[in-house]
Formats: C-alpha cells, sequence, structure tokens
C-alpha cells in the first residue's frame, strides 16, 4: 500500500512554465490546487548528536556562530571578495552546529541520499563528491557536467585543464570548496509524504572540501545569481517555519518552495541586496510601549554602504545597531528588576543576564510581548522564549546583542530565535515578506 501511495504522489515538476500553466488553471477553477514543495528540516542534533554537550557549551556555540555570521554578513553586504561566496562561517568544525537546520533529498538516478545545510545567504547547492561515502556521480545516469563552452546562465570561476566549468567558495573563517559546477536530478520526499522529482538542478559537485570537515553540502535558498538558484527555478517563492531552536524532537520546522506556498499575514517590502534578504525595521514595542528610539538609526543607508536589516537562518542572535539595543535594553531592564528578578553578570559584558529555573517562560510570567514593526505594518512577535536564551543551567541571557560591540556598527541582523513561530514566506516577484505568526504544526493541514 505504501508503494502505492507513493506513486499516485508523484508530481513532476518539469519546469516553471508547467508550473505557471497549474497555476493559470488553479487561479480559475480550483481544479488544480498549486501543490508547494514542502520539506522537512532536520535539527542540527539530529544531524550531529552531541550527548556530552552541556548548556554551556551549546550556549557558547550559539554565540560564537552568531559573531561568526555577523561578521560575515557584513562583508557580504559591503562587497569585497565575499559578495558572491557562500556562507562560511556557519559551516566550519566551530561553528556549523546548533542553530542551522539540514534539508534531506536524494541526488542523481539511482537516487543517492545526501544532507545539506540550509542556507538563506547563498545561492548554490553544493554536496561533497570526494570522501568514499559521499554521492558518486559516474554511478548516476542523470548527472550532467557544465563545460566552459555550454554555461549560459550558469558562469564559471574557473576553467579545467578538461573544459570543465568549476566553482570555488571560500569561506570567511578560511574553509573552502571547489569542485565543478553541473545539473542533476533531485528527488524529495515531502512532509506531507509525496515524491517531487526535480530535474536539471544546478549544484557544485565538490571534489576539494578544507576546514569544513563534517559538512557534506550546502542547500543554497538565496536567488542573486539565477542561473543557480533552485528558488528562482521552483517560482520564486520560498518560505520557512521554525517552531522551537531547542527542541530536536519538534517535528514540524519545513521549508517550503514553489507556486501554493503559503503566503499568509501581514506583507512588508522585501529587498533582495548583495543576496542577503532586507527588510525595513522602523520601530520595536516591549508590550504596548513603543520605545524610543530614532528611526533613522534602522534605516538602511548607502554613505555606510555596509549597513541595513538583514533576515538570516544562519544564527539564533539578533543584532542591533548599538543605540537601539541600549535603549532596548534598558528597558528590558526595568520590567525584569519590576519582577524581582536577580541580575547575573555576564560574561559577554554587553548583555543583560538572569538567575533562572531553567524553564525561561516559567522564570519569566507575563512578561510582556516584544514587537519588531516593520514597514507597511508587519509585526514579528517574540515571547520570552525568542528573547532569551538558556546560558547555563541556572542563568539565562538576552538573545540580542550590539553591533557595533564586535565592530559591525549600523548593521542589523534579525537572527532564528526571534523568527521562531513564525511562518516567513519571500515572495521573490511581488517583493515581499509575509510574516505570520502561526504554531508551525499547522502548516501541515491543508
Ligand atoms: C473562469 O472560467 C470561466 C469560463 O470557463 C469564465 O467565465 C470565468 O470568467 C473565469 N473566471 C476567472 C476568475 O478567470
Ligand atoms: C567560542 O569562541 C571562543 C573565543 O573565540 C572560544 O574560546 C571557544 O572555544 C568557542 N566555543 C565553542 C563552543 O566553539
Ligand atoms: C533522508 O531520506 C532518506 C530517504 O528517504 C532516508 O533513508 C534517510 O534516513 C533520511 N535521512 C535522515 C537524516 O532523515
Amino acid at each position: 500500500m505504501e508503494t502505492l501511495r507513493a506513486i499516485t504522489n508523484i508530481y513532476l515538476l518539469f519546469s516553471l512554465t508547467f508550473l505557471s500553466i497549474r497555476f493559470t488553471l488553479a487561479a480559475n477553477a480550483t481544479l488544480i490546487k498549486p501543490k508547494p514543495l514542502k520539506l522537512k528540516l532536520h535539527h542540527p542534533d539530529t544531524v550531529f548528536y552531541k550527548p556530552d554537550d552541556t548548556i554551556e557549551d551549546r550556549a557558547n556555540r550559539f554565540l560564537n556562530a552568531s559573531i561568526d555570521l555577523l561578521s560575515y554578513l557584513f562583508e557580504k553586504a559591503g562587497g569585497g571578495d565575499l559578495e558572491y561566496d557562500a556562507r562560511g562561517d556557519l559551516v566550519t568544525d566551530k561553528a556549523y552546529n546548533y542553530a542551522s537546520f539540514f534539508v534531506n533529498f536524494s541526488i542523481g538516478d539511482p537516487p543517492f541520499s545526501q544532507l545539506a545545510l540550509m542556507d538563506t545567504a547563498s545561492d548554490l547547492i553544493w554536496v561533497d563528491c570526494k570522501s568514499l561515502t559521499a554521492f558518486d556521480h559516474s554511478d548516476s545516469r542523470t548527472f550532467a557536467k557544465y563545460t566552459c563552452l555550454d554555461h549560459v546562465n550558469v558562469p564559471c570561476d574557473t576553467c579545467s585543464s578538461a573544459n570543465e566549468c568549476m566553482f570555488t567558495i571560500r569561506y570567511a573563517t578560511g574553509g573552502s570548496s571547489e569542485g565543478v559546477l553541473a545539473t542533476e536530478r533531485f528527488t524529495f520526499e515531502s512532509s506531507d509524504e509525496g515524491i517531487t522529482i526535480v530535474n536539471d538542478v544546478v549544484f557544485g559537485c565538490s571534489r576539494k572540501i578544507s576546514n569544513t570537515r563534517k559538512l557534506m553540502g550546502v542547500f543554497g535558498l538565496a536567488t542573486h545569481r539565477p542561473g543557480y538558484s533552485i528558488v528562482k527555478k521552483m517560482g520564486n517563492k520560498l518560505s520557512y517555519c521554525i517552531g522551537n531552536l531547542y527542541d530536536k524532537d519538534y517535528k514540524y520546522n519545513q521549508i517550503s518552495l514553489g507556486e501554493g506556498t503559503f503566503l499568509d499575514g501581514a506583507a512588508t517590502p522585501l529587498t533582495n541586496y548583495r543576496g542577503l534578504y532586507h527588510v525595513d525595521l522602523e520601530g520595536i514595542s516591549l508590550g504596548d510601549k513603543r520605545l524610543d528610539i530614532d528611526p533613522n538609526l534602522f534605516k538602511r543607508s548607502t554613505s555606510y554602504g555596509k549597513d541595513g536589516e538583514a533576515i538570516d537562518t544562519g544564527a539564533p542572535y539578533t543584532w542591533l545597531v548599538s543605540e537601539a539595543f541600549y535603549v532596548l535594553r534598558a528597558e528590558i531592564a526595568k520590567v525584569t528588576d519590576g519582577l524581582g528578578l536577580t541580575r547575573q553578570y555576564d560574561p559577554h559584558v554587553w548583555g543583560l543576564c538572569y538567575s533562572g529555573t531553567r524553564n525561561i517562560a516559567r522564570d519569566l510570567p507575563d512578561f510582556p510581548l516584544m514587537t519588531f514593526h516593520l514597514g507597511n505594518g508587519a509585526d514579528l512577535v517574540l515571547d520570552t522564549t525568542s528573547m532569551f536564551y538558556q546560558f547555563s543551567a541556572r542563568m539565562f541571557c538576552l538573545a540580542f546583542g550590539p553591533s557595533g560591540q564586535k565592530g559591525y556598527d549600523y548593521f542589523l541582523v534579525i537572527g532564528v530565535l526571534a523568527q521562531q513561530n513564525h511562518n516567513i514566506a519571500y515572495d521573490l516577484i511581488g517583493k515581499k515578506l509575509y510574516i505570520q505568526k502561526i504554531e508551525c504544526s499547522l502548516l501541515d493541514e491543508d
């Protein structure tokens, strides 16, 4: 019976044209509802299980990954050599862990099962083609290499002596991945148990991976080089929902690609700047109180060249322009002090930490919600588990930092913790980001 169901559930997505025909029909008759590709996101702890981890180890990785990400995004937004590179700092041994989710799919024919790190800041999908347990393209009937002569939309970084179209991705923290650009058949097992086959996906088949020892691939979801982008190929719509970053057993973290992707909630203007997705933050409230922060502090200004509000999934922390951060911190301290909580010394100096009982929601009952007011009236609403993180068994801290503290002032990044329990949907044609506060499990009920 299982086999039968799998067969009836095969959706062949040949091309964008085919997708748009399906969509046109749907717009009128609703006989055929466009069906997005929904994929489960695998929690990093289910990929790299570390039974000996203490809460402190984890909190340190959490912070280290967030600092690395800040420096990487800052470099990327400022141009220079890193402009077109995939994200690297997250995938070095020190920082791949804890904040980034993995996508599972199969590559080639016969299909080879592959895990790759989801990355909203890079556009290329690449997989390990070198190590013994990796994908071996010589076994696949559907593998096709690009040569330097036939690339049109896919720029080669270099040409090999055999005229192969080569890519090189250099990482901010020193690692790299190099190999040949090719196309392959990708097979996805959707979270609704359907099977989707996508032919001719552009990907990098990596022959040399340095300083990223444990990484087996990256699943890029940015779109700045259209020829590389699976999001473009699937119809320019993307969404993700991450319910709980701490719970490796939470089953409903997911992404969705293509027509039929759930675009609901309030829409805010979205810009794609040097491969980073940006939104306009206009203000922050705690409870009903709008904080007294000059809105110009949030404006992206070309005079700095490097600032703006990137929304990203690579790390947990949210980084604010320092002046805004200190206003926010003072307001939070006022509320927590009023609740009688005991302040603790913050090892990172700038932050705000309190004694706790290992349950942030219980330690902060009736704490007001925080709202990020984005352009056009869209709100990102944070409860205490999206504002604070567990630093140790007896202490929790604010999961925000001042970007100036790390030398990247005027740069703002909205991190994963702040995005928990929201469906975040990118409409790249309409240039809008849809934000809806939702329990991710509800997205499985169609
Ligand atoms: C749907 O198709 C019918 C004819 O089959 C047409 O009369 C109607 O206007 C169409 N509706 C829309 C919304 O396009
Ligand atoms: C985090 O970074 C600090 C300073 O660079 C380093 O000492 C520490 O070992 C790192 N911790 C983890 C868990 O990577
Ligand atoms: C990935 O999918 C394959 C095929 O469906 C499955 O055999 C494998 O166990 C999955 N891997 C993980 C980590 O879930």
